[in-house]
């Protein structure tokens, strides 16, 4: 089903992860003495009562797509965002390992905007908000320092799209951008296509279409926040993270990419085999610092061919649940809640705390439209922006 494009030492480095398993007690896993345990109680999906509203004249909901395994996910066209996702633990549990709310008024109210959303027109930063294309500069909001994030002061996290239930396990969500919006050329038409299966894994798959009547720029990702031991359970810093990635994009002090592509050998940010997330975290390093942890973007490792390549895996060291994630994009933006600090109230009443709960972007690199050398995130009127991304998760014991 999905296309393996890999090289030798990541099928090395993959053996190694399946070897040591849920192995919570290895040296670079024992990091953080306040890590909770697993629910021991199922998690439940969100009152969808809760999500009827209206905003800028269009209809807000909920919807829950199923597979076959019962695994679940809910998704509210109000940013397209994954407010829940339901997987089942090492016990067979079912686990909610997205952070979100319980309302559609705390999405649009509280302060963390981004939770499971889709991100766009352009995913992550541009520097100081602006950039030329055929010679024309354009000028964007900037809403982060000096530069523009996540599409600008309204982006598509914070608009109502149009929402189609093809079936029990596919959405289809529709967004108008208008020409000018937040600064961009163009009237683009995107599509996000969630697809949860089951068949043989449970997998959940988003499909980003995209076309233009302008030439503009277009990089759009899925903003979840996931805590693999269950959304509000304490520390990610104990989750194994393996990223297929042997150099990453080092950022200055407003995390704007330096141009450099620069070998992740010997830094904090080596996670081509199985490492805990909190290990070298807070150890003395400048790029740790302008990130106030990880908040950087990897190069993948160059697929074989076109379609889904292996990007990243986690293992949630309390549940044993086990994700994959799968990728026809370029990179994948690293960012390991930060900024999180306890002031957002989650479902359940939880709270989200600094460092539970992790980010990880499919994406083109930040600021490609002002780094020649990076791949284009260009899109020319009469072709289509198509990229996939998609989760698995099983478990290890
Ligand atoms: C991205 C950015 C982070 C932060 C989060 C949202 O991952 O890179 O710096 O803004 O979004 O809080």
């Amino acid at each position: 089903m999905i296309k393996v494009s890999t090289n030798y030492s990541w099928i090395a480095a993959a053996c190694l992860l399946a070897a040591c398993g849920n192995s919570a007690s290895s040296d670079k896993s024992a990091v953080d003495s306040t890590a909770t345990k697993a629910p021991a109680t199922a998690s439940v999906l969100p009152d969808a009562n809760l999500f009827k509203d209206s905003l800028d004249g269009k209809p807000t909901a909920l919807y829950i797509l199923r597979n076959k395994n019962n695994a679940a996910v809910a998704i509210t066209n109000y940013g397209a965002r994954v407010v829940s996702l339901l997987v089942p633990d090492k016990n067979g549990v079912m686990t909610d390992i997205a952070v979100g709310y319980d309302s559609i008024g705390k999405y649009i109210h509280q302060p963390e905007s981004y939770f499971g959303a889709i991100v766009g027109r352009y995913g992550n930063r541009i520097a100081k908000g602006r950039f030329s294309l055929n010679g024309k500069e354009y000028k964007l909001a900037t809403n982060n320092g000096p530069n523009s994030l996540h599409g600008g002061l309204k982006g598509f996290a914070a608009h109502v799209w149009d929402a189609k239930q093809l079936n029990d396990s596919t959405l289809e969500l529709t967004y108008l951008s208008k020409d000018q919006e937040e600064g961009y050329p163009g009237n683009l038409q995107a599509k996000v296509t969630y697809t949860l299966s089951g068949d043989t894994v449970n997998s959940l798959k988003i499909d980003y279409e995209a076309t233009t009547d302008k030439p503009t720029v277009v990089n759009l990702t899925n903003h979840t926040y996931f805590n693999l031991n269950g959304q509000g359970s304490g520390t990610i810093n104990n989750h194994l993270l393996q990223f297929n990635a042997d150099r990453y994009t080092p950022v200055d002090s407003t995390l704007i990419p330096t141009g450099k592509i620069e070998p992740v050998a010997g830094t904090p940010f080596d996670f081509r085999q199985p490492t805990a997330i909190g290990a070298r975290v807070d150890s003395p390093n400048q790029q740790l610092k302008f990130g106030k942890g990880y908040d950087h973007n990897f190069v993948l490792n160059a697929s074989k061919g076109a379609g889904l390549n292996l990007a990243a895996t986690v293992l949630g060291d309390q549940s044993g649940i086990f994700m994959e994630v799968w990728t026809m994009e370029p990179g994948i933006q690293f960012y390991g809640g930060n900024f999180m600090s306890g002031s957002n109230p989650l479902k359940g009443g939880k709270r989200d705390d600094h460092r539970t709960a992790f980010c990880l972007e499919t994406q083109h690199y930040p600021d490609s439209p002002n780094e020649p050398s990076f791949p284009s995130t260009v899109l020319q009127p009469g072709k289509q922006y198509k990229t996939s991304t998609v989760y698995t998760f099983s478990v290890k014991k």
